[in-house]
């Protein structure tokens, strides 16, 4: 693997945590609920939670009966899922371009812009061929990614934010085709420099990208109140696919 590939730095560090703490179980909860709900998941089904950070979702997947396997390129937040238990959640360290060996599941949820990391556009293919050769037939594909479109019509350009002992200077742009965001902070008397990096991908490059690993989308949803997608207005892109 590429040493430079920024997600693999930023996500493995205390600090991402700190600046995101405010991502919490209360909102993963109401969502993955609604969510599970409205799709009708059989209880006992086996689900994969695919780039799960600390497992917040997890361990609702988990409370509502299903068999969970968490993978996270994360050390450290694998680490703190496996402590933060319960032990019958399967946590693996785990790239997404990549397939776990004779795992096979009824539905895989990539949440949280958890896509769009990469240098170039064949690994969001890579990313979609191996979720879809882990999917049983039939099972289905939650991804829940930003509205690029929003995003870039309303960009926040300088804010700072205050978590726990840190202000964090945060900057963001839009280069035509990703957005990023600069994350500068002192510590300690030392100063740090994180950048955040997501292609700006459209609900068209979704469809094209499912499409050609034999997915198709059956319902997009807005928000974590899964109201209607629309592209104007929407916070998120929240993408239901079946194989
Ligand atoms: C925005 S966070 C969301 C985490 C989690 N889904 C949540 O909502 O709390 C993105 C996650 O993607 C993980 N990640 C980044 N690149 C990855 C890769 N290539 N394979 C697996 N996980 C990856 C990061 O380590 C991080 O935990």
């Amino acid at each position: 693997m590429n040493k430079t590939e920024w997600f693999k730095d930023w996500f493995d560090t205390e600090y991402y945590h700190l600046l995101y703490a405010n991502r919490n179980d209360e909102e993963a909860e109401v969502f993955i609920s609604n969510l599970c709900d409205h799709l009708k998941i059989k209880s006992g089904s086996d689900v994969l939670d695919l780039a799960c950070g600390k497992g917040r979702h997890s361990r609702t997947l988990n409370k509502l009966g299903f068999k969970v396997t968490g993978a996270d390129l994360s050390g450290n937040s694998i680490k703190e899922a496996i402590l933060e238990g319960p032990s019958e959640i399967h946590y693996v360290v785990h790239d997404m371009r990549e397939v776990i060996p004779q795992a096979t599941f009824d539905v895989i949820f990539n949440l949280f812009t958890s896509f769009g990391y990469f240098d170039g556009l064949s690994d969001n293919a890579r990313v979609i061929q191996s979720i879809s050769t882990m999917l049983e037939k039939d099972g289905l594909l939650v991804i829940d990614f930003m509205n690029a479109r929003k995003v870039i019509d309303h960009l926040v350009k300088e804010e700072v934010k205050n978590a726990g002992h840190i202000d964090f200077n945060i900057s963001r742009r839009y280069d035509g085709k990703h957005i990023f965001k600069d994350i500068k902070f002192n510590d300690d008397d030392c100063e740090y420099h994180y950048t955040e990096r997501v292609q700006a991908l459209f609900k068209n490059d979704f469809e094209q990208l499912l499409d050609a690993e034999g997915l198709t989308i059956i319902h997009t949803f807005g928000n974590f109140d899964l109201e209607p997608f629309n592209e104007e207005n929407s916070d998120r892109l929240i993408i239901i696919a079946k194989k």
